[in-house]
């Protein structure tokens, strides 16, 4: 079984930053989706910072239950909250449309969709069980929650 890879991006990198300024005493929590994804971020994070304290969190902000167990969780293990950073992302790939391309093909407004992708590029954005659109919930709703019930 191949070992998993961290999660990964801005939030990774961001908790190097910190524990290479980190002048002692600091108590990271990294509060992620996937647990095993995060178990190897936490292995990345000490194996260059090997005395850092690093917690894990399991969270999945598109999920309403989710973050107001994670912060529910945060409020019991931690007195004091000194900064949340709110950086858990999707951004949907844009996908090639073909119908939309060869209907546009035989329309009037061929030369413009030609020139700017007009109408055959589109973006997938799901619902979540929750009844709000993937992004909006993932990247914004969930974070403004957890904000909202930890702070
Ligand atoms: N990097 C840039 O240049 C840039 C520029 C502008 C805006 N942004 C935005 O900044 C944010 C972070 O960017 P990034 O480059 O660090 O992206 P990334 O490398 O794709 O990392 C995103 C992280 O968010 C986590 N995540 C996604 N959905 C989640 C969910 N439902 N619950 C909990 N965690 C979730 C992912 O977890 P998994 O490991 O489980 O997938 C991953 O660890 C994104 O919203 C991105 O759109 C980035």
């Amino acid at each position: 079984m191949t070992s998993p890879s961290p999660c990964s991006g801005i939030g990774l990198m961001l908790c190097e930053r910190l524990l290479s300024q980190d002048a002692g005493g600091l108590q990271l929590c990294l509060a992620c989706r996937s647990v095993r994804r995060a178990q190897a971020a936490r292995s990345a994070l000490l194996a260059s910072h090997p005395a850092a304290q690093v917690a894990l969190l399991q969270v999945d902000t598109s999920s309403v239950a989710s973050v107001l167990a994670a912060a529910q969780e945060v409020k019991l293990r931690y007195s004091r909250l000194d900064y949340l950073y709110l950086n858990a992302g999707i951004m949907p790939n844009p996908q090639f449309d073909v119908k939309a391309f060869f209907k546009g093909l035989f329309s009037s407004r061929v030369v413009s969709m030609l020139t700017t992708g007009e109408g055959i590029l589109t973006q997938r954005d799901g619902v979540t069980p929750d009844g709000l659109q993937d992004v909006f919930a993932t990247n914004l709703f969930g974070h403004f929650l957890l904000g909202l019930v930890v702070v």
